[in-house]
């Protein structure tokens, strides 16, 4: 009994390599060189990635007016941005640690991009955008639960914020805590909480949340 359950927990940190990478500067260096020759939009289709799909078609469920003012945190090479435009939402930001990805980001779908930490207090004022959307940001040695915090204080009242968290650090980096702790102090009512595919191709699975701020 002890010995299936046992077999049955998934190893999700050994199933890619970013996830052994432990300090930001270790995940910088990797993504600056992952987007070389656009390997990583190339590992994504092979991978079958479909993280950004998936949370867009969350999203747009609940967001009905295309002239919102979105954040695409940890927006990478812009896959939920060139996802999202594939909607007609006309205005999103797009912040990430690395420039490189930054820079291979075509024009015509962000607005503004900036190099940020995420894990840093964001230089953005209360209550400015309509929604953030922070896809495969929230896994192995990126972005801690308290940048959650961050994207209530920058959101305006009634907004949505809509995230994945790999399944492998759900528990391990307390995003559960951080969520039922941000319901319990009022700062959101979370509307959608299942298990998603995204990459399932090498059986990683991620929580995808979508919760509208109080305020
Ligand atoms: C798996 S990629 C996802 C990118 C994009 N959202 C997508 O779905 O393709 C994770 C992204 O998080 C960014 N990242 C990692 N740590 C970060 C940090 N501390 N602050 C901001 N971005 C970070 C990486 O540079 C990378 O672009």
């Amino acid at each position: 009994m002890l010995l299936n359950l046992f077999m049955a927990q998934k190893d999700v940190g050994n199933k890619i390599p970013i996830y052994k990478l432990k300090t930001t500067d270790e995940v910088m260096k990797y993504y600056d060189e992952w987007g070389i020759k656009n390997k990583y939009d190339q590992d994504m289709i092979d991978w079958d990635y479909t993280g950004p799909k998936e949370t867009v078609a969350t999203f747009i469920k609940y967001a009905k007016d295309k002239n919102i003012k979105i954040l695409d945190a940890g927006c990478g090479t812009g896959l939920v941005g060139i996802e999202l435009k594939k909607h007609n939402y006309l205005s999103i930001d797009g912040m990430d640690l690395s420039k490189k990805l930054l820079d291979l980001i075509p024009q015509g779908y962000y607005q503004n991009l900036d190099q940020v930490d995420l894990n840093k207090p964001i230089k953005v004022k209360n209550n400015t955008y309509d929604a953030i959307m922070c896809v495969g940001t929230f896994t192995f040695g990126h972005v801690k639960p308290h940048a959650l915090d961050e994207f209530v204080r920058i959101s305006k009242k009634k907004s949505l914020i809509c995230f994945t968290i790999n399944e492998g650090i759900y528990e391990e980096y307390g995003f559960d805590k951080k969520i039922e702790e941000l319901k319990k102090n009022k700062s959101w009512d979370v509307k959608e909480f299942f298990k998603s595919d995204y990459i399932a191709s090498k059986d990683v699975n991620a929580w995808l949340c979508l919760a509208e701020v109080i305020k």
